[in-house]
């Protein structure tokens, strides 16, 4: 039987509205700015092969699910999954999956909201010529100052929570659809002009040789699993805003008409087309600049900026580049916050309002982590061959990206194929049992899971501890 459940929290109007948002929520700042720098970190072409991998073995069949457990509980993701696994007879204990997400939710939404907060830096200092006529050295030092100071990190970091507690209150249907529709386009628009910028750079085609063609000779000091395939996969899961909820909520909203295998794919081509015009649009300028590929987190602040300074018409460009940078990452900012505050609101009895502040509140306090991460608190550690200079900052990316995002994946892959009835997805995907449905639930079942484990178990070393991997 399909369900006939409503959402408390409303729906949206129509099929691309939703389609428009979950993209909204997947295009935002982990395309345009962790992405790039993973790349640069990582290796390059081998690092993006293994990553399109990913996106399309592991991350789609996993949005898949997790869009159809939300649609068919239509509650808060921890009530979903309540209310799923009493359905299906069940142990209350998958409720974790929906706790797992909201604790990622609010460690992500906290260093997010700082980086998004440097790109409301930028729209100023792009917008009052700061760059232009800029070279490596220069940038390199803006940023660095921009960085070094807790207080600027803190008040811009401070707006941008507001800015998102603002739209979570009101309800994220009202404000998203103007925003996705037209903001999305331009920022696409954009990345073009700067793609087309990039063309005419001197080292176009070493930046896309870096991109595009794997190097196994620059691998070759790197471990393949715990320094390509886990950051990769993580990103997968990362970029396309699955493993937490956020799609799960959104899918919640769905109407039970919509194809969600179409919409997935929809969002995935679009999610990746972004990540890799930022990768197209980046390099020949790391390049031709002398400026180092693994810079790590500031890389497109450094980089970009110098485009803009030599290009016609780059202080508009540049301004208007980072105003639609922002509104992207604000798009995704919200689906962090609205798992936690439809539970709120479901199980606390709080107005919307309420709920969304009290969150925000959460975030914002867990952010001082990163304002400090990157001034009085820095550190460095190495992880994933990689030197990582950012103390907490990095510590919290990690966990989130690559291990609670996957595991939460992985739960919702087990349960949704493993625990839940074949009946049951069958017909909220509304495939039937056609090839489609198998293919999918092959993938989920074995597929998914599989790649996820083998990736974990690796990157931790226990295949090398029990002797299946030669050293
Ligand atoms: N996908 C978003 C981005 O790429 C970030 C995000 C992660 C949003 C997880 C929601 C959930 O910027």
């Amino acid at each position: 039987m399909i369900s006939k459940r409503s959402s408390v929290h409303g729906q949206w109007s129509s099929r691309w509205v939703f389609i428009l948002a979950a993209t909204g929520s997947a295009v935002g700042l982990g395309n345009i700015w962790r992405f790039p720098y993973l790349v640069g970190e990582n290796g390059g072409g081998a690092f993006v092969l293994v990553y399109l991998i990913c996106v399309v073995l592991v991350g789609v069949p996993i949005m898949m699910a997790e869009i159809l457990l939300g649609r068919r509980g239509r509650q808060s993701p921890i009530n979903t999954m309540s209310i799923l696994a009493a359905e299906e007879g069940l142990s209350q204990y998958w409720q974790l999956i929906g706790w797992m997400g909201v604790i990622a939710g609010f460690i992500i939404l906290s260093y997010y909201s700082v980086i998004a907060g440097w790109t409301l830096a930028y729209i100023f200092r792009t917008g009052a010529g700061a760059f232009i006529g800029a070279d490596g050295g220069f940038s390199k030092n803006m940023f660095t100052e921009l960085v070094s100071d807790p207080e600027k990190l803190l008040a811009w970091h401070t707006i941008f929570i507001v800015m998102s507690v603002v739209i979570v209150s009101r309800g994220v249907k009202g404000g998203l659809e103007i925003a996705v529709k037209f903001l999305m386009p331009a920022l696409l628009i954009l990345l073009l002009v700067m793609v087309g910028y990039a063309m005419s750079t001197e080292k176009f085609l070493e930046g896309i040789t870096y991109l595009f063609v794997p190097d196994f000779e620059r691998l070759a000091d790197k471990n393949f699993f715990a320094d390509i395939l886990l950051p990769a996969l993580g990103q997968a899961f990362f970029s396309l805003s699955i493993g937490m909820g956020a799609i799960m909520i959104y899918g919640s909203y769905l109407s039970q008409k919509s194809s969600i295998t179409f919409n997935c794919f929809t969002i995935a081509i679009a999610d990746t087309s972004v990540a890799m015009l930022a990768g197209i649009a980046i390099f020949p300028i790391v390049f031709t600049y002398g400026l180092e590929p693994a810079g790590g987190p500031g890389l497109i602040f450094i980089t970009l900026p110098i485009a803009f300074g030599q290009m016609p018409f780059g202080t508009l460009f540049g301004t208007l580049f980072f105003i639609l940078l922002l509104f992207a990452a604000w798009t995704s900012a919200i689906s962090l916050l609205e798992p936690a505050v439809t539970w709120l609101i479901e199980n606390k009895n709080m107005s919307r309002i309420k709920a969304s502040t009290f969150a925000g509140v959460i975030a914002w306090t867990l952010g001082l982590v990163t304002v400090l991460s990157f001034n009085h608190w820095a550190f460095s550690f190495s992880f994933a061959g990689v030197d990582k200079e950012n103390g907490f900052f990095d510590i919290f990316d990690i966990l989130t990206s690559n291990i609670l995002l996957p595991i939460g994946g992985l739960l919702i892959a087990i349960f949704a194929v493993w625990r839940m009835s074949r009946k049951s997805t069958a017909e909220e995907l509304g495939l039937g049992d056609n090839i489609s449905y198998r293919a999918w639930r092959f993938s989920v079942r074995y597929v998914a899971p599989f790649g996820v484990i083998v990736i974990f178990l690796n990157a931790i070393g226990v295949f090398k501890l029990l002797g299946f991997v030669e050293q």
